[in-house]
């Protein structure tokens, strides 16, 4: 491994320091190249947010780490995309240990310096929502293909602007919509597309966990979840979610209605110290659907859980329900389903959940963040579809922007198409 290339910021205290050093790594040409020795399309990719829990477990251990240690993804005629990451973040010693994690060799602490960098065509954002726009800006106007963590923007009007810019500029988008991954989900899909609910009535979601108020035992989210003025609250959070969901799963989702409320008014931050949780923890939505599919989901980081899965999807039609989790997915067909009669006054004599019947799986999932960052590399260097660009983005922070309307006007609101 031969060190070819290093960058250097001045400290506060105006000495050089290294953030930055490229490594040829076993070879490997430049980010850029064609396919090259052994039919290789190395692929630069700047990682920025690689510290915070999304970036660095499912981006960078489960997905571009997982994708390398498979070799690469193939492609038709035999090539092989590679991704070879630069690691980009505000805390150098955290890089560091990162880098020496993964064998990744690359970091930097610069982001100006890694856009300026012709070796890296994608921008991949992980950092908080409130920074994304800011580096995305930089990102497009450097001529980086962008990803990113959803939402694209914290709000809908700059999540336009964002898909406006890489309109313009011609650069390849997309954001993470990882549910659409999950085998229970992906089973879900496969039962609406087969007609197997017959007219699709309702759906009713139960999302959420009890996520500690710390300080003992402490939070298992960031504390910035929980403090709205940096981002946070679970109807931006989740809505995202729920968009693409049940427009790609059941129907274009037509109106929301919302109730948002902050259960916990006061948590223990990292440091252990006390602060006011200023967004909503939990919220209770319905939503109308095209072809008149009502949903109702819950979100909540104040629930214990008496669920199979920490997501649970309860769908009822007219020929047959489902209930749908992160991984299994259980179907009573209409000719299977029990006669319920309502007396209070006997103990009930029906096993209710054995008349359930757990969808077999049919084949290997990959992890979903994985699979998607598959679909888009192979967006970038072979234009393969990829359709989950920021106008799909920019639709989930709509979404996310009409619930708190909604909630804060006490209303149902319309969701107008994005032009
Ligand atoms: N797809 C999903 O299921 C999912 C789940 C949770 C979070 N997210 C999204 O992922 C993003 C990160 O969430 P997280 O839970 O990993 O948060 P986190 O707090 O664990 O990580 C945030 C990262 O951003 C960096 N950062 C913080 N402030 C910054 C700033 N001002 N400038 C640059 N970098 C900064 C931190 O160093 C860290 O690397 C959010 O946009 C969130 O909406 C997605």
């Amino acid at each position: 491994m031969v060190p070819t290339w290093q960058t250097f910021s001045t400290t506060k205290g105006g000495e050089r320091e290294l953030t930055a050093t490229r490594t040829e790594i076993d070879g490997a040409a430049g980010a850029t190249t064609q396919a090259g020795e052994g039919g290789r399309r190395t692929v630069g990719i700047i990682m920025n947010g690689v510290t915070g829990r999304m970036g660095m477990n499912q981006h960078l251990f489960r997905s571009i780490v997982a994708i390398r240690e498979q070799g690469g993804i193939e492609l038709a005629d035999g090539r092989r995309i590679w991704p070879e990451p630069v690691l980009v973040g505000r805390r150098e010693h955290k890089l560091r240990e990162l880098a020496e994690r993964t064998g990744i060799e690359r970091i930097s602490t610069d982001l100006d310096a890694v856009l300026a960098d012709p070796e890296y065509e994608v921008y991949f954002d992980a950092t908080l929502t409130s920074a994304r726009p800011e580096a995305v800006r930089k990102a497009i106007a450097a001529g980086k293909h962008v990803y990113t963590e959803k939402p694209i923007a914290p709000d809908l009007e700059t999540a336009l602007e964002l898909l406006r810019l890489v309109r313009e500029a011609g650069v390849k988008h997309g954001v993470v919509q990882d549910k659409l991954f999950l085998p229970g989900l992906l089973k879900l899909a496969e039962l609406v597309r087969s007609g197997f609910f017959g007219r699709i009535l309702s759906v009713r979601g139960e999302f959420g966990y009890w996520v500690f108020e710390g300080p003992e035992p402490p939070a298992q989210r960031p504390s910035w979840n929980y403090r709205a003025e940096d981002g946070g609250g679970i109807i931006v959070d989740m809505f995202c979610h729920w968009r693409y969901v049940l427009d790609n799963i059941f129907a274009p989702v037509k109106t929301v209605t919302a109730l948002g409320y902050t259960h916990i008014p006061e948590r223990y931050d990292e440091r252990g110290e006390p602060y006011e949780a200023t967004a909503e923890d939990a919220a209770y939505a319905w939503f109308e659907l095209e072809g008149g599919i009502v949903v109702n989901l819950n979100s909540s980081w104040c629930t214990r859980v008496n669920r199979d899965e920490l997501l649970e999807l309860h769908v009822d039609g007219t020929h047959g329900s489902a209930v749908a989790g992160l991984h299994g997915c259980r179907i009573q067909p209409a000719a299977a389903t029990p006669k319920a009669v309502w007396n209070p006054d006997i103990p009930n004599d029906i096993d209710f959940r054995s008349a359930w019947i757990e969808v077999p799986q049919r084949q290997s999932y990959d992890n979903g963040f994985k699979a998607q960052w598959e679909l888009f590399l192979r967006h970038v260097v072979d234009d393969e579809p990829f359709p989950w660009g920021f106008d799909e983005g920019a639709k989930g922070i709509q979404l996310a922007e009409l619930g708190m309307r909604a909630w804060r006007e006490r209303r149902t609101l319309d969701v107008p198409p994005i032009e």
